[in-house]
């Protein structure tokens, strides 16, 4: 199967479930609910869903609470990209090809549409996990997790710092989430403990190269294809990898994380074709 294929059909369900699961902008706050929807239905890979589903599936889970789960986590996701775009954090223009939400919207609107997507997120969620898992998206997007490299990332432009802080800002901002998609999802099927533990060291590679490929890309991409603006991070002064390692080590390094990462996924009795072609896109992605 093409994993372009598959990308799109985990689009199209997720689309649908999230339409279902979301205020409708006729509803108070309309604008809030306005203002969700369009961050959500303006586009995005559904990359994480797609791993939600991926993950479940290999252990035989419920699609209907998969599928909660995967829009859950997108939810996150989404509200993530509306405060990292918002002046005080990376201050951006455009996002998934459309103006970003506080230029749509407002600061006020987007920062309150954000921590709502949270909320919902939790509901959604909420419906179908066990306390054990909701409690590690929990920790997974505060500050042992996303929040934390997202505080080093703003604390730290600007400044140079070694490639262990790096390694801390993206493996947190970007790979805790990815990580958490994996781990839960299998759990909602019948995965056992190390089979758990196989998924996260496959989610935390995953996830760090995922990162250093946006990072990649930042240099190498066009603004019409990202969707977001390219040489922005340098704009910036982030802390990317390119900037610390160079543009070539930077992609051998994704490179070879996701060999580490599908090399170490043994599953036995397991078919894992979905999740190992999902760490290739990591790597062959333009957008
Ligand atoms: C962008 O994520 C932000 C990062 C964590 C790197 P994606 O590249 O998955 O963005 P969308 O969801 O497709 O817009
Ligand atoms: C974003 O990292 C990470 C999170 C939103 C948690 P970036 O700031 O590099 O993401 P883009 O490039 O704006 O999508
Ligand atoms: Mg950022
Ligand atoms: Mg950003
Ligand atoms: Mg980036």
């Amino acid at each position: 199967m093409q994993i372009t294929e598959y990308l799109k059909t985990v689009q199209q369900r997720c689309d649908d479930h999230l339409n279902r699961v979301m205020p409708v902008k006729e509803e108070r706050p309309n604008i809030i609910h306005e203002a969700m929807r369009y961050s959500v239905f303006a586009g995005g890979k559904r990359f994480r869903p797609a791993l939600v589903l991926a993950s479940g599936k290999v252990f035989g889970a419920d699609e209907a609470a998969l599928l909660d789960l995967a829009c859950g986590i997108e939810l996150i996701h989404t509200y993530s990209l509306i405060h990292d775009d918002l002046p005080c954090m990376d201050d951006d223009d455009l996002r998934r090809g459309k103006p970003t939400l506080h230029k749509a919207y407002g600061e006020g609107i987007a920062v309150l549409a954000g921590d709502a997507l949270y909320a919902l997120a939790f509901e959604v969620i909420g419906r179908c996990l066990t306390a054990e898992s909701m409690a590690e998206i929990a920790r997974a997007t505060g500050t042992a997790g996303m929040i934390g490299g997202q505080a080093a990332d703003i604390l730290l432009e600007g400044k140079d710092i070694t490639p262990q802080d790096l390694e801390y800002i993206h493996s947190h901002k970007t790979g805790s989430l990815i990580t958490v998609c994996l781990t839960t999802g299998a759990r909602l099927g019948d995965a056992a403990a190390e089979e758990i533990t196989t998924l996260r060291d496959f989610g935390e590679r995953v996830g760090l190269a995922f990162q250093i490929v946006d990072d990649v890309l930042d240099e190498t991409g066009s603004t019409e294809t990202l969707g977001k603006k390219s040489g922005a991070d340098k704009d910036r002064e982030k802390n990317t990898y390119p900037k610390v390692h160079g543009l070539q080590s930077s992609i051998d390094q994704a490179v070879t994380l996701i060999e580490a990462a599908k090399n170490a996924l043994v599953l036995p009795g397991h078919d894992t074709i979905i999740l190992e072609l999902l760490a290739d896109f990591v790597v062959h992605r333009v957008m």
